[in-house]
């Protein structure tokens, strides 16, 4: 249905006079889509812009070509491309941008003057907060200029720690003037085209009879398949849910058992698993009161007019719809984002629907580029949710077409490193998850949508079916144990970053029961004290126990007078670690990118220059390789 879609969204473009046809390919590397909205609406933009006389191809960039020769083909082809690649992870490409980026990044080596006919830009999408900002972005650009491709304009360094759209614009501004030179005619109006103004997207709804079930069988989603991702997920049953901090911690962490017996769904030790939770009652319910509808109003959404005619203006722009009819409960539950702050784009729609021409105007002036610092106290810093900002503009009312198409996002879902090994638990995938739960500048109470569903779930084995279930999939990762048991690893996660390391131990301890030796294992462990929060504390002794672990050394950041973190045990440890990776141990850290996984890169560093005699350069080097071989393995957040 993707390639369907695509075809459909290819603007046609006028023929000019001597056959020539201009065209601008719009790439797009997306995970949660905004670089796909940005696309979009460039493209739109554009069209309008060249009245329509220029045609704008908005492609994903992985469907593009279904191999590395149809890269080379088709991209060569290409006369004008602009790219917008978020970075995603530690510094990786989003999954539909993964087979471009590698074929670009490997293939490169070998070429000369690949692109020469080329003219693009890059705007690249990522959070400043992050090691590798905007490094797949980066990386594209230097490689096209380097394959002899004309950049129109600097890379542009979208930061979603701030306001990414105001990064967009701004980028865009540059952007336009060099296109002009390229795409404007001589019978164009000299004058530049009248600004474009997008089209609010909106669904044609159909109400229907109130049903008493909030689930009703035509909207069934399409679970069941043999064949997982994101757009097709599994319904698995929670089969176990504990507590995993003791009575005294004033935190939470759940440990949660999916049953996946009896599904197609298979994991690998080291994979992840993404779970797509509903939304809190209460959550739901504000949501319901906000746009004045019943929570059992039952509806469907629909693309097209009732004749099947496609609706005019928001074409392309309206994100596919979620199954219907159903219930406003569950497509609140289900399908919206109701607590993350609310993008420009979502203000201007706002200011649109509020009859208060006051609010009107101050919604505008938060979603325009004058409102830049408002929006920014407003909206960043008090980390306002959606459903807050509505309600502090009584005058909006949102008809449930603009709602779902163009207000709230769709719920996306949550990934987790799985805490379970296939070896040992072959119908079960464990998930080890920190309750994201936190006062914000307002005063409102923030819970995390994900992991607050996880801490009130209900476990059962199904057959009564009362039990909580979830859809969910796997996401493979490259965050695997050598592939031959003796080499030594040194594992380092602290908190939840545990997770992943306990079903490195589940692996290796099944190895050890099937009889063959396994290499050394050093685990840093750190928490706040041993009375509160040592997670899987009894297991990971009886890992030390069966020498599954050689070592497990851990820091508590709250127990003495003086914080411990990992990275100080490592320092302590340095010439034993320093023994282990000459010897050709793995490195790999789990846990916190913005904090942690940076310090202990700095004390890995530290180490690696001390202990092995180096000077800075040098001991950058050998980390770099060691990273290049997979080696040295992360798997942060
Ligand atoms: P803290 O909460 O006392 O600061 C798991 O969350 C553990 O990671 C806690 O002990 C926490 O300590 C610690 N931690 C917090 N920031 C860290 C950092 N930058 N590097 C390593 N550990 C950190």
């Amino acid at each position: 249905t993707s390639i369907e879609k695509l075809t459909l969204e290819v603007p046609e473009a006028t023929e000019f006079e001597d056959g020539s046809r201009k065209q601008v390919t719009v790439f797009f590397g997306t995970q949660t889509g905004t670089s796909e909205n940005f696309a979009k609406a460039f493209a739109e933009e554009g069209k309008a812009r060249y009245a329509n006389k220029v045609g704008f191809k908005v492609v994903d960039v992985d469907l593009y070509a279904a191999d590395n020769e149809q890269y080379e083909q088709k991209l060569k082809k290409e006369s004008l491309a602009v790219f917008m690649l978020a970075t995603y992870g530690d510094g990786e490409p989003t999954d539909n941008a993964a087979r471009f980026y590698k074929w670009l990044v490997e293939e490169e080596n070998e070429k000369t003057n690949w692109f020469s006919a080329l003219n693009y830009a890059v705007f690249a999408l990522g959070n400043r907060q992050y090691e590798h900002f905007n490094k797949v972005g980066l990386i594209v650009d230097a490689a096209l200029t380097r394959q002899g491709a004309k950049r129109l304009v600097a890379c542009g360094l979208g930061d979603d720690d701030k306001c990414i759209e105001d990064d967009f614009s701004a980028w865009l501004e540059q952007l336009w003037p060099e296109l002009d030179l390229l795409l404007r005619d001589t019978d164009m109006d000299a004058s530049p085209a009248t600004p474009y103004i997008a089209a609010i997207p909106e669904y044609r709804v159909m109400f229907h009879e109130q049903s008493s079930s909030p689930y009703l069988p035509e909207a069934a989603d399409n679970y069941g398949e043999s064949l997982y991702d994101a757009a097709n997920p599994c319904s698995a049953n929670v089969a176990v849910r504990r507590e995993l901090h003791t009575p005294l911690s004033d935190r939470s962490c759940t440990h949660l058992e999916f049953d996946i017996s009896n599904t197609a769904l298979a994991y690998e030790t080291g994979d992840h698993v993404g779970v797509f939770a509903e939304n809190m009652s209460e959550v739901v319910q504000e949501a319901g009161r906000l746009l004045g509808l019943p929570l059992n109003t039952v509806f469907s959404l629909h693309e097209d007019h009732e004749d099947g005619r496609p609706l005019a203006g928001a074409a392309g722009s309206l994100p596919s719809p979620f199954p219907s009819p159903l219930t406003l409960q569950t497509a609140l539950a289900r399908y919206a984002d109701l607590l993350s702050p609310p993008r420009k784009a979502v203000l201007a729609v706002l200011a649109s629907c509020a009859s208060d021409p006051v609010e009107a105007e101050r919604l505008r002036h938060l979603s325009s580029s004058k409102g830049k610092d408002d929006y920014a106290v407003y909206i960043s810093e008090t980390q306002r949710s959606l459903l807050e900002v509505i309600s502090e503009f009584p005058s909006v009312k949102l008809p449930l077409g603009i709602f779902f198409a163009a207000v709230a996002p769709r719920l996306q879902p949550r990934f987790y490193s799985i805490s379970s090994s296939p070896k040992l638990a072959p119908s079960r995938i464990h998930v080890s998850c920190a309750l994201v739960h936190g006062r914000t500048p307002t005063g409102r109470i923030h819970r995390g949508v994900c992991s607050t569903w996880m801490k009130n779930s209900t476990p059962g084995d199904g057959a009564m079916n009362m039990c909580s279930s979830a859809p969910i999939f796997v996401r493979k990762s490259n965050f695997k144990l050598p592939s031959d048991p003796a080499v030594p690893i040194v594992m380092i996660g602290p908190g939840t970053g545990l997770a992943p390391f306990r079903a490195f131990l589940q692996e290796r301890s099944s190895i050890q029961d099937s009889g063959t030796m396994v290499g050394t294992a050093v685990l840093f462990f750190g928490c706040r004290s041993r009375e509160q929060d040592f997670i899987y504390k009894e297991e990971l002794s009886a890992y030390v126990e069966k020498g599954t672990v050689t070592d497990l050394i851990v820091a508590f950041s709250r127990e003495g007078p003086a914080k411990e973190y990992v990275q100080d045990k490592m320092i302590e440890q340095a010439s034993t670690l320093w023994k282990l990776i000459s010897s050709g141990a793995y490195v790999y850290v789990c846990g916190d990118a913005k904090g942690m996984a940076k310090d202990v890169h700095r004390a890995l560093h530290m180490i690696v220059q001390e202990q092995g005699l180096l000077n800075e350069i040098d001991a950058e080097a050998l980390v770099n390789k060691m990273q290049m071989d997979g080696r040295y393995l992360r798997d942060v957040w």
